[in-house]
This record gives C-alpha cells, sequence and structure tokens, in this order.
C-alpha cells in the first residue's frame, strides 16, 4: 500500500472510530439515531453450546435500530463521505439494494437531513418496496440485468449520482471500504472486548464481505491465532474460492440458478464476485450450508432459545457449529444474528419452508 494510500485509509479509520466515540451518550441520553447504532449484546447460544462442548456466541445484531448491522455500514458510509466533502447538507444517497443497507441508508437520510434514492429489480416483492418507500427513500425500478448492461441496477445508482452531481454519492457497499472499516472499528472490538479477549473462532457469511473483512482484520491483529470461518449458501462463489482459491460455483456455471443470481432461500449472503470488501477478509476455511440445515437451525433457535432471526443469521449458526465441532470442546466462537425473523416469513419462517422447489 502507498503512503498516500495508507494515510487516506487511516484518516477514514480515524472518521468511524470518532462517530463511534461519539457513543459515549451525555447523561445517558443518545444524541440521535446514529448513536444508537453498535454496541449490540452478545448472547450465549445455550442448546448449540451444550450441543458441542464450546461457548457458541451470537452478536445480536438484530438489535440496531434498522434493525441489522447495515446500520453500521450506513452510518460509516456517511460519516466518511460527509468528512471528505463529497455528502453536503441536503445531498442524496444512491444505493442499489432491496436488503438491509435500504431500510438503513433510509433512515439514516432521515435522521441526517438527507434525500436517499434506493435503485431496486423490478422483481423486487411488493412488501418490500413499500417499506422503502414509507421509510421515504424513493425508488426506482429496474430491469434485471447483468452488470455488464448499462441497465444493471448498480450502474443505474452510479448513474443517477453523477447526475445529482456534487453533494451526493454512490454509497457503493460491495467496494466501498468505509463498509469494513465500520466493522473493523466497531463490530470487531465489541467481540474482543465482550468476549474478554476469548474469542477462538469468528463464523460468518458474507453478502459484501465488509464484517468478514472488517471483523477478521481487526481480531487477527488483536490475537494471529483467532480462525475466520465463511459460511456460504447455495448458488454462491465464495466456498471455492476460500477452499481452493478460485470463485467458482457449479449452479452458476450450467446457469440452473432458480432464484436470481443464488439457488438459496437466504437472502442478503452469498456472491458470485469478489467484492473489494470480500477481497480483505482473512479467511481460513468455510463451510458451504444448505437451506434445508438453515430452516431447520433457524426454527430450532426459536424453540429452543426464544430466538427468532432471519436466514443469515441461521446459516451462521450452522457454521458456528460446524467450526466448534471443528476445534473441538473447550473453545469460544462468535457468530452474527444479522437480522430478525420478522423479515423472512415468507421463506425461511414461512409453514412449510424447507428445500426450494
Ligand atoms: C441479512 C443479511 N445478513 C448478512 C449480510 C452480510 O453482511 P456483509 O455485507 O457484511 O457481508 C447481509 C448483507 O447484505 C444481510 O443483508
Amino acid at each position: 500500500m502507498s503512503t498516500r494510500a495508507l494515510l487516506a485509509a487511516s484518516a477514514a479509520a480515524a472518521v468511524v472510530a470518532a462517530v463511534l466515540l461519539r457513543r459515549k451518550y451525555r447523561r445517558g441520553v443518545a444524541a440521535d439515531l446514529r448513536d444508537l447504532i453498535g454496541g449490540t449484546p452478545l448472547v450465549r447460544l445455550r442448546s448449540l453450546s451444550e450441543a458441542t462442548g464450546c461457548e457458541i456466541l451470537g452478536k445480536c445484531e438484530f438489535l440496531n435500530p434498522g434493525g441489522s448491522s447495515k446500520d453500521r455500514v450506513a452510518a460509516a458510509i456517511v460519516a466518511e463521505a460527509e468528512a471528505s466533502g463529497a455528502l453536503r447538507p441536503g445531498g442524496t444517497l444512491v444505493e442499489a439494494t432491496s436488503g438491509s443497507t435500504g431500510v438503513s441508508l433510509a433512515l439514516l437520510a432521515r435522521a441526517c437531513g438527507y434525500r436517499c434514492l434506493l435503485v431496486v429489480t423490478d422483481d423486487v416483492s411488493d412488501e418490500k418496496r413499500r417499506l422503502m418507500e414509507a421509510l421515504g427513500a424513493e425508488v426506482e425500478l429496474v430491469p434485471p440485468a447483468p452488470i455488464a448492461d448499462p441497465r444493471n441496477a448498480v450502474n443505474v445508482a452510479r448513474r443517477r449520482a453523477a447526475e445529482l452531481g456534487a453533494g451526493s454519492i454512490f454509497c457503493n457497499q460491495f467496494d466501498n471500504l468505509a463498509n469494513m472499516r465500520a466493522h473493523a472499528a466497531g463490530m470487531g472490538p465489541e467481540v474482543w472486548r465482550q468476549t474478554a479477549g476469548a474469542v477462538d473462532a469468528f463464523v460468518m457469511s458474507a453478502g459484501t464481505g465488509g464484517t468478514l473483512a472488517g471483523v477478521s482484520a481487526y481480531l487477527k491483529r488483536r490475537r494471529a491465532a483467532v480462525r475466520v470461518y465463511l459460511v456460504d449458501p447455495p448458488g454462491s462463489s465464495l466456498y471455492y474460492r476460500a477452499r481452493h482459491g478460485v470463485a467458482y460455483c457449479a449452479e452458476q456455471q450450467e446457469r440452473t440458478a432458480r432464484r436470481n443470481r443464488y439457488d438459496s432461500l437466504v437472502e442478503g449472503v452469498g456472491l458470485d464476485r469478489v467484492s473489494a470488501n470480500y477481497e480483505r477478509a482473512a479467511v481460513d476455511d468455510a463451510f458451504a450450508v444448505g437451506d434445508d440445515e438453515t430452516v431447520a437451525m433457524a426454527r430450532h433457535l426459536l424453540q429452543a432459545e426464544g430466538l427468532f432471526v432471519g436466514g443469515s443469521a441461521a446459516m451462521n449458526c450452522v457454521g458456528a457449529v460446524h467450526a466448534a465441532r471443528r476445534l473441538g470442546p473447550g473453545h469460544t466462537v462468535v457468530t452474527v444474528l444479522c437480522d430478525s425473523g420478522a423479515r423472512y416469513m415468507s421463506t425461511v419462517h414461512a409453514p412449510a419452508a424447507g428445500a426450494p422447489t
């Protein structure tokens, strides 16, 4: 890395750290929505811990104000863009997403006085579109298109931000390293403190790769022996990449994917390219997890622990059990409960959910 790049990265990290320090509430009162982000508890997953002889702990990211870990990313993107002068009062946050990041950006835009434009493919459910609009975002629908096509949502979002001109930004969560810095400055140190440095493994899936990259960078800097495991859904190319060094997936190669790009019930995770954030993830090994196991785990967590979580969180927990078995009894394994099951009533938590048909 050049000296200039190093200076830029440390300045950006300083911005994120300053934002997090604001969380020292004055007289116990949060200054605004941003002060409510992060600082989530770590919960012991009793049934999984007892079954494996390890301490399996879940980071309760569903308790963020926007309901997911994406609040941290949205806050970091906004903070860094404000600090660099790229985002100015009255500007617009533009992103291509129909997922958790859209919810987080829409809320943050409201809290900070920005507009929010979300570019979304027209196969998005009515429910999700209405949610984004209810939160105050403008939604632009585009047809599903490959990344090489100018109509692709990411290309449209980038173009819209440029058209809006100075003061507005394309958030670009996949390749904007503010994403991983949010987790290196937030979730990583929190996990370290909450386990008193006793964490042996961190287990997480990748949507953009920001969580894996940021948390792995922090934890391995504190103790190089911490193991980092990727959990990957069907239809994603990262499992093969982690195990064999090449991003590849048989389903994509043979064009047999049944649901958009990914052949899985689990939303928000899995990648068919190596994003700038994922490229920086220090992953030691990976577990491929099928939808049946994920759905069974989601139901188990509700029945045994009273935890109602989404598909990626349940899949992470399957990965945490694999990691615990790999390491053997007596280890501490941390994973992420990304969001709540309430967002997946028609998929993971549908009465007849199981293997994709
Ligand atoms: C519900 C959910 N879980 C997990 C992730 C993955 O997090 P990351 O983007 O940091 O890889 C995402 C990301 O979009 C998500 O929406």
